[in-house]
């Protein structure tokens, strides 16, 4: 249960606001690159709050305000020209730092446009993902983490409309407990596997994941603190000497680490559009194996409707929820893919959850965890102190890599060590991953 004046200051993230300047202050995903329009690469976007329009440059992306500092037109319906984006009402040229190059109607002897400057971000292209730094001051370096640096062709980027506060999405993510009930199907999980959350067979188990933690649901939960953020353990019990371990992460401030099957992992961001709707972007990763991109793509590309990437199960359509279905094939009734259970979940809740009025328990230890950190973070960051994930120099960038995410089984009073050790396994058999003395230093194995 939070103060409301403390539930106000983790969930408004417009300009100037607390929690504003703190995720400003960390790059964040603005689109992915799939979604650009190949014939004309413009698209409009709102990221807390803020309109903007995200246009290709000769090299890399320019990110601008959406409007024309002459006389407030919407620039993302301009024309794309080499050296920026010309506003089509009276033809003043932005170039990608948003300054203005061009203002044919006034005299030629005018110095006036030298005075104009509109809002402008800069971004950079990783695996998928166009992100933009809103901050003050220089962006950081990005950390090493694996999302970042996997090859191309070992990942696969996404982004879903979530019609609720970013941190309902968030907090959906670094809790353990629910996958045990949201995510169970009542008979056999019909689910072909590739690209499907849960959907994998637990190495040593025989059991699918989701089938795995539906009968095993009440996990002991520990929560620790790393230089990423936060490191979460569900452990279920699942024979008297064999657990099942889950490692998943908060990754600070606005992102999730967790396992998706044996040899993949995502990093998930949620990033206001406004304080009552979100966009979460994924970057998912393979250790072993080049992601076929393609069938991912589509997969997804089947669940929602473009340009705004809304799931076609959504509060409109009660996210199409079939009683008899509940009855008889899934928890939810809302069909068979996990990542509608999680948006109804938060959905449900209102566009922000009245933090006032919830009752949490033991079982919701990640989530109290990451509530003191966001306070405390927005608290130093405005007093001008240091906040977690968030490095000055190249030197603390490389130190930030992992985070480590798995789902393994291990003897009772070894899971400390062979979680560690199945982690080793897999970096020593892939392809592009850093073995784990320099993945994630923190580790104590
Ligand atoms: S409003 Fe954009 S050039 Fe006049
Ligand atoms: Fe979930």
């Amino acid at each position: 249960m939070l103060k409301q004046e403390d539930n106000e200051k983790i969930t408004r993230s417009g300009p100037g606001t607390p929690l504003g300047n703190l995720l400003r202050s960390y790059w964040q995903p603005a689109a992915l690159v799939s979604e650009m329009p190949g014939e004309r690469p413009v698209k409009a976007v709102r990221i807390m709050s803020e309109d903007l329009v995200l246009f290709k440059k000769r090299e890399g992306w320019g990110l601008i305000s959406r409007y024309c500092a002459h006389r407030g037109v919407d620039l993302s319906y301009g024309r794309l020209e080499e050296d920026g984006i010309r506003c089509l009402y009276h033809g003043w040229l932005y170039d990608g730092q948003g300054r203005c190059v061009e203002q044919p109607a006034e005299p030629d002897h005018s110095q006036f446009l030298g005075k104009i400057r509109i809002s402008n971000y800069p971004c950079v292209e990783k695996n998928g993902i166009i992100f933009t730094y809103m901050g003050a001051g220089d962006p950081p370096p990005f950390p090493h983490y694996d999302c970042f640096v996997a090859p191309d062709e070992y990942t696969f980027a996404f982004k879903g409309l979530w019609e609720c506060n970013w941190l309902q999405g968030l907090e959906g993510g670094i809790d353990p407990s629910h996958v045990s009930f949201l995510h169970r199907f009542i008979q056999e999980d019909p689910r072909e596997m590739y690209g499907q959350q849960f959907a994998e067979e637990v190495e040593g188990t025989g059991k699918k994941l989701s089938m795995l933690v539906g009968e095993s649901y009440r996990p002991d939960i520990e929560v620790e603190s790393a230089d990423h953020g936060l490191r979460v353990y569900a452990l279920r019990q699942l024979t008297e000497d064999i657990k099942h371990v889950r490692v998943t992460n908060l990754l600070f401030p606005n992102a999730f680490v967790v396992p998706f099957g044996n040899t993949k992992v995502f990093t998930q961001w949620h990033v206001p559009i406004d304080d009552e709707n979100h966009y979460w972007f994924m970057i998912w990763y393979d250790f072993a194996e080049p992601t076929d991109k393609e069938t991912l793509l589509q997969q997804r590309l089947d669940g929602v409707s473009l340009p705004d990437y809304r799931p076609l199960r959504n509060r409109s359509n009660n996210w199409g929820f079939d009683p008899q279905e509940q009855k008889e094939l899934t928890y939810t009734g809302m069909g068979l893919d996990i990542n509608v259970h999680d948006q109804w979940a938060v959905e449900s809740m209102g566009p922000i959850q009245d933090r006032t009025v919830e009752r949490l328990g033991i079982s919701d230890r990640a989530v109290t965890a990451n509530r003191r950190m966001l306070l405390r973070a927005i608290d130093s960051f405005a007093a001008g102190g240091q906040t977690p994930s968030h490095p000055v120099s190249e030197a603390e960038a490389a130190a930030l890599t992992g985070p480590l995410a798995m789902d393994t089984i291990a003897a009772n009073d070894a899971w400390q060590s062979r979680w560690v050790q199945r982690e080793q396994e897999r970096r020593d058999a892939s392809p592009w991953a850093a073995p784990l003395e320099t993945a994630e230093e923190t580790v104590d194995a």
